[in-house]
């Protein structure tokens, strides 16, 4: 048995490593989730009444993308349209229930995508499968399916090109024939490079799907290793998960991550090799919440201290038996080591601190190691090898820094 080679598209997704998820729309207004409609059992026609009110006095397409490239993020995916059936793109007739018909009145995702191509920061799109909005989603759902494979071929033809749709919503209604493989092929006929990716739900964790299908998701949790010797195609992997408990707007909820939780997911992610698709709900007005942009900066900052192989950096087969959490990534020319629970130099006297420094066995590595030094301030670091045991010495962060993770980068002979 083997692993399969993957497409292109698929190993450049895994490049990609971290993005941003939007969850923005009516829903925002109401700062209760993306679920208010169904949660509290809004009609339709009071529910259209939001439109009125989406003037967004704050949004600024370019901030969105700018912070999410100042966190390190590579691609952003964009709720095009949610269950409530509004669309942030122009419908170009389908329905009036879209961005340009609001007070607003200009198209999100062109200014999305826009904003994207110039920051370089690559543009997908979340859409929403299932739909509360529209009669023949219980009634006539071939009519239905056909609205949706309209809708999907707007997006994949108005934009340019586009990373790829993230689809939502077929764990809705396990009755009927979503008929996937028509709407896949309008996005090969359309978007041939663009990535296909379905969300099985929070229960159905790493499951596959149709073979359209290029990469299996997690959902709010933690990934785990996939094994794909064997697999009849060679899938990417990604884990989305909300800042707090709302992917939308829920703006009384306190349940923020901390930042080094945040920290240690993207690693925990990166260790597997899946993708981390880290949610922010913005406002009402469109701005974004000032928390979430606050952690957001310091993860970027985060990865500036420990550089680009968390992106480049492949799953490795490495333990420590020092710390568990430790892990290391394999890129063509380095290896990096992922360090956790390190002490502080000299700061026994003034806080508790429960790190620790000195000698760690990774095992694992078989190729021989020239030099080892921290990414963040250069310090090169003593080691051992012996067999495929590899035993660094771990020395404290300087006074004033304690970066949660620390990565020490393995120069190859
Ligand atoms: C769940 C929720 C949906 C959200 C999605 C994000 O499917 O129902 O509202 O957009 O998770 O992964």
């Amino acid at each position: 048995m083997s692993i399969p080679t993957p497409l292109k598209r698929i190993s450049d997704f895994e490049s990609l490593g971290f993005g941003m998820f939007i969850h923005f729309g009516l829903y925002s207004l109401l700062g209760k989730g993306e679920w208010v409609m169904n949660r509290e059992k809004i009609d339709k026609e009071e529910y259209r009444k939001l439109v009125d009110r989406f003037s967004l006095e704050k949004f600024n397409a370019r901030e969105w993308v700018r912070t999410a490239k100042g966190a390190g993020m590579k691609y952003m995916v964009l709720t095009s349209r949610h269950h409530d059936g509004f669309s942030l793109y122009d419908t170009k007739g389908l329905n009036t229930y879209d961005a340009p018909h609001s007070p607003y009145g200009k198209d999100i995702i062109r200014e999305f995508v826009d904003a994207c191509n110039e920051e370089g920061i690559v543009p997908f799109f979340y859409h929403t499968t299932l739909d509360w909005d529209r009669d023949d989603f219980y009634g006539d759902f071939p009519k239905y399916l056909e609205y949706l494979r309209e809708s999907v071929k707007i997006v994949c033809t108005e934009y340019g090109k586009i990373g790829g749709l993230w689809f939502d919503g077929n764990w809705s209604r396990k009755d009927v024939d979503w008929e996937e493989d028509k709407l896949y092929a309008l996005i090969r006929k359309y978007q041939p490079e663009a990535m296909i990716i379905n969300n099985t739900g929070l229960t159905a964790r790493g499951s596959t799907g149709n073979p359209e299908i290029d990469s299996v998701t997690f959902e709010q949790g933690r990934p785990s290793a996939r094994n794909l010797d064997g697999a009849p195609k060679y899938l990417a992997a990604e884990m989305c998960q909300t800042m707090n408990l709302h992917w939308g707007c829920g703006n009384s909820d306190f349940m923020t991550k901390s930042l080094p939780e945040l920290i240690e997911t993207l690693c925990y992610c990166r260790r597997f090799g899946v993708n981390y698709l880290l949610n922010v709900g913005p406002l009402g007005d469109g701005s974004l919440d000032t928390l979430q942009t606050a952690l957001l900066s310091k993860i970027g900052e985060w990865i500036s201290y420990t550089g680009d192989g968390i992106y480049k950096g492949r799953p490795f087969g490495v333990t420590c038996a020092d710390n568990a959490k430790d892990f290391a990534l394999r890129s063509d020319e380095k290896i990096n080591i992922y360090v956790h629970g390190l002490a502080v130099t000299g700061i026994a006297n003034v806080t508790d601190d429960d790190g620790v420094t000195g000698w760690r066995a990774y095992t694992g590595i078989t190729e021989r190691i020239k030099s080892i030094k921290w990414t963040d301030n250069g310090e090169e670091l003593s080691f051992e090898q012996n067999g495929d045991t590899l035993r660094v010495h771990c020395t404290g962060y300087p006074y004033g820094r304690n970066l949660v993770v620390r990565c020490a980068e393995c120069e190859l002979e």
